[in-house]
Order: structure tokens, then C-alpha cells, then sequence
């Protein structure tokens, strides 16, 4: 695993760059406290309706470290932050200029893709080392994607499918499309060491893989993540938030 390392001061972030934070989402004395006071009026009312105090503090650590980082890239106050949602989910900042991002969280982690000009997507999962359901490869992937899974020895097809699975979501998470953008009318490369992973085809848009970037991360062990953006080419940093203190 690459190491993801704390940055000693916060990093600018200039327009070819994609910036993915990994956040612990541990709730360390004091840490969702601190974090809950950034929080608009609405991100309180979710956050109280989690019924579980892990659940609750998961969200908002996740939104708590989002309002720091993005209001440090932007350099405003995080607590000022002002959030608009797409008709299909899809949150942005309002007044960030160009600046986009994208929030993914799962398990104990949170990945938060930041850039600018750019659409962007990041998805995380928690595998457990679970194989999935019965009939969940046939509902949800494409049909070149069941022929690519299938024709893997067992032993390959657990990675292989978090591998699909993150790069579906990533893509879908860029579109901001939510599941109205059916998972089976596109193709994603499966084989998790393929990187730089690929968007093969979109089914009736025969462009559109030529304008995206994907990249397979790896944040920890029994994770699976992707991220994908729009070109031009950009180039990809991986940070780790400190759990304990913020980067000037
Ligand atoms: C909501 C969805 C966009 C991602 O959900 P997810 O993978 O369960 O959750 P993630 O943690 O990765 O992402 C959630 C975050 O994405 C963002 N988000 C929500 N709707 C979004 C949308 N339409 N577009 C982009 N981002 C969105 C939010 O920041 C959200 O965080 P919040 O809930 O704390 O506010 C949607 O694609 C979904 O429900 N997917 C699951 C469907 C499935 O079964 N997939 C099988 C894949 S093979």
C-alpha cells in the first residue's frame, strides 16, 4: 500500500492537480465536538437522525473534514460554507468558483476527491472480504462486465468485483446522475491491478470514455476505491487528514 502521507502545511491546489484526502472516521476524544461546530443547520438535523452514535459521528467527521478542506482550498471560513444539491443528489459548493469535489465514505473511511473545472467522482468500499450476493454481478453489471467476471478463476473475483464496483460508483458519482443512470449501460475495467483502470464504453455514447481519467486507490487493507475526473490530463495526490490536528 502507497502511504498516503500528512501533508505539513495544507497544499495549494492548482488546476491540473486531483487532490484525494483520506479521512479516519474514528471518533477520537473531542475530535466530533469540534467537527459538529462547522456544521450548517441541516447537517445537524442529518446527523441527529442517524440512530447510532457511530453512525452519527461518521457523518459528521466526513462533512466536518469536507468544510475544512474545501473552505482551506477556496480560503473561507469552513463554517460559512453554503451547500446546493443537483435534482439527482449530487452536492456542490456554492460560491467555490471552480472548485468540485466528491464524497465517499465506507467502514472507517472517508475519501474526498477535490479539483477544479472538472467533474469528479470518488467511491470507497468496505469489502470485508465478502463475496457479493448471489445474482448481484448479473443485476447490477454490464453484460461485458459478467462475461469479464466470469471468465476469472475464482480466487481473482473478489478484488475484481470491488474493483468494478468502486469505478461504477466513481463514474456515476462524477455524472451526478444517482441511479438513474443505469449501472449495466456502461463498462469499466475489472481487473483491480489494471492501473490506470479504465470507463471502456458507454452504451450510445461512444465519446464519452475518451473524456474521463479513472485511477484505482488503495487507502487500506480491505478497502476498495476509485476515482474518476474529467481530462485534460490531471495528475493524481493522495493525503491523509490528520486525526489529531488540521494542516495550517
Ligand atoms: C448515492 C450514490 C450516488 C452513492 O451512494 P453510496 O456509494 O452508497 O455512498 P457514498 O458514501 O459513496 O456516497 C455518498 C455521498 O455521495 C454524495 N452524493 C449523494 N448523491 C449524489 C449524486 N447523485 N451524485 C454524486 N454524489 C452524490 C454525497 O456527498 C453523499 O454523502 P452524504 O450521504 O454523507 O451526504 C448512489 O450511486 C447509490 O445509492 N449507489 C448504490 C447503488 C448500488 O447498489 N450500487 C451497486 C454498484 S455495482
Amino acid at each position: 500500500m502507497n502511504e498516503w502521507p500528512t501533508p505539513p502545511t495544507f497544499p495549494p491546489l492548482p488546476p491540473h492537480e486531483l487532490h484525494v484526502w483520506r479521512v479516519s472516521l474514528l471518533p477520537r476524544e473531542g475530535r466530533v465536538e469540534h467537527l459538529r461546530g462547522l456544521l450548517d443547520n441541516g447537517e445537524r438535523i442529518r446527523a441527529d437522525r442517524f440512530a447510532f452514535d457511530h453512525l452519527r459521528a461518521r457523518y459528521t467527521i466526513s462533512h466536518g473534514v469536507l468544510r475544512l478542506i474545501l473552505g482551506k482550498t477556496i480560503e473561507r471560513d469552513p463554517a460559512t460554507l453554503q451547500f446546493e444539491t443537483g435534482d439527482r443528489g449530487k452536492p456542490a459548493l456554492i460560491d467555490g468558483g471552480d472548485v468540485q469535489f466528491s464524497l465517499s465514505h465506507s467502514g472507517e473511511l472517508a475519501l474526498i476527491a477535490v479539483t477544479r473545472g472538472r467533474r469528479v467522482g470518488v467511491d470507497v468500499e468496505y469489502t470485508g472480504r465478502k463475496m457479493p450476493e448471489p445474482g448481484f454481478v448479473e443485476r447490477f453489471f454490464s453484460k461485458a462486465e459478467i462475461a469479464a467476471y466470469t471468465a476469472l478463476p475464482q480466487d481473482q473475483r473478489l478484488d475484481a468485483f470491488y474493483a468494478g464496483w468502486t469505478r461504477k460508483e466513481a463514474y456515476i458519482k462524477a455524472l451526478g446522475e444517482g441511479l438513474a443512470r443505469p449501472l449495466h449501460s456502461f463498462d469499466v475495467s475489472l481487473a483491480p491491478n489494471d492501473d490506470p483502470p479504465a470507463l471502456l464504453c458507454v452504451h450510445n455514447a461512444p465519446d464519452e470514455p475518451a473524456r474521463w481519467q479513472m485511477r484505482s486507490l488503495n487507502p487500506g487493507e480491505d478497502y476498495a476505491a476509485a476515482v474518476i475526473a474529467e481530462h485534460p490530463d490531471w495528475t493524481l495526490s493522495e493525503f491523509s487528514w490528520p486525526e489529531t490536528w488540521e494542516p495550517r
